[in-house]
């Protein structure tokens, strides 16, 4: 089978398409004919040396797919709560995604409706898993009638951020680095933009809202420091990531004087866990889909060959939503959504 692998930690540049041996799935796993792969920001971290997880030299990078089940491995379950083969399924699989098969935990695995096409759901699990883990988090806690902050909000996380606020009841003010992805957050539901490139975060948020009572921060850097600065009393920043390459520096007296929690949240950590945010996750999320509450948003889609030019538009800035490698030329011919 064809797959993209990498040997050492040189970034995009070291990507190459290689003809590796077929997978046979071990007991609780299943083999997945991939059809689509995600692109998410961590692929560029891994192709660097620079994520927590680091697989052995040299690996697959690829962290989300979609496709059909080819085979089960010794006690996956059968029936209904269970697989088979030829049931058309996503998964999250850590790395290994950029290849035609991948074999995973069935665990990691979910079922997908006909109507949604492998290219959305290679594309869905990473980002909104992420998101609404950390605004259901136990600690940050999201309710109706808040003002949610979303930096970085017309990127993979963001977007799913801005989305998901808005049916928790948030006010949601989206911030970002260009005015096209403002608009696009804005069509995503936002109440309220600041483009954090021309405007202060902080001076905006206090004039728009009065402060935040949630900050969602992918970015880091200088957007962190500002929106630190607008955390309403009882406030809950949930760091997610640190896409500037600045992990910022928390000063606590700012969390002392105003009861500020700031909360790490790594998705990995909590997925497999079948209690608190991530009970009924995927149900839940694919339930949101199929009624239009979520419309996942694709602006770039590439073949497997190219996917070293799919996570340069994430590294340059230029993607918004998700970025999908088409692993295989056919897909389910159900209706993809928009392309750039
Ligand atoms: N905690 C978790 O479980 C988890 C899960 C997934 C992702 N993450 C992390 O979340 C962050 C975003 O991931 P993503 O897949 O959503 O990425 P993405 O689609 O590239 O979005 C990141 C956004 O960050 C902004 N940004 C600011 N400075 C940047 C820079 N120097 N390079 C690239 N983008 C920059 C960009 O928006 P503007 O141009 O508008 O500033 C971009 O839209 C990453 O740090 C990733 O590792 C964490």
């Amino acid at each position: 089978m064809r797959a993209i692998r990498i040997h050492e930690p040189s970034g995009v540049d070291g990507l190459a398409l290689e003809e590796v041996p077929s997978l046979t799935p071990g007991p609780g796993e299943v083999r997945i004919e991939v059809h689509a792969a995600g692109c998410n920001f961590p692929d560029t971290l891994m192709l660097k040396g620079a994520y927590q997880d680091k697989p052995d030299w040299p690996f697959t990078p690829g962290k989300e797919v979609a496709g059909i089940i080819m085979d089960v491995g010794a006690g996956v379950p059968k029936g209904a709560d269970g697989f088979a083969p030829g049931d058309r399924v996503m998964a999250l699989v850590g790395h290994g995604g950029f290849a035609e098969e991948v074999t995973v935990i069935a665990e990691e695995v979910h079922k997908i409706p006909d109507t949604m096409d492998f290219m959305t759901a290679g594309g869905f699990a990473l980002t909104y898993a992420t998101s609404y883990i950390a605004l259901h988090h136990h600690q940050i806690h999201l309710t109706p009638g808040e003002v949610l902050l979303v930096l970085g909000a017309g990127g993979g996380v963001g977007l799913t951020a801005v989305e998901i606020g808005k049916i928790l009841g948030a006010t949601v003010v989206a911030a970002a680095g260009s005015d096209e992805k403002l608009a696009l957050a804005k069509q995503y539901g936002a109440d309220h933009t600041i483009n954090y490139r021309t405007e202060s975060i902080r001076d905006r948020v206090k004039a728009l809202v009065g402060g935040a009572d949630v900050v969602y921060d992918p970015v880091g850097g200088d957007a962190f420091a500002q929106s630190l600065r607008c955390v309403n009393t009882d406030g809950r920043v949930a760091i997610v990531g640190f896409a500037s390459g600045d992990i910022p520096q928390i000063p606590a007296s700012y969390l002392l004087v105003k009861n500020i929690s700031a909360v790490g949240i790594a998705m990995s950590g909590y997925r497999l866990r079948q209690t608190g945010p991530t009970r009924n996750m995927f149900p839940t999320l694919l339930d949101w889909c199929a009624t239009g509450r979520l419309k996942p948003h694709t602006s770039f889609q590439f073949p497997l060959e190219q996917t070293a030019e799919a996570l340069q538009t994430i590294l340059d800035r230029r993607s918004t939503g998700k970025v999908v490698i088409r692993v295989r030329d056919v897909d389910s011919g159900v209706t993809t959504p928009d392309l750039a």
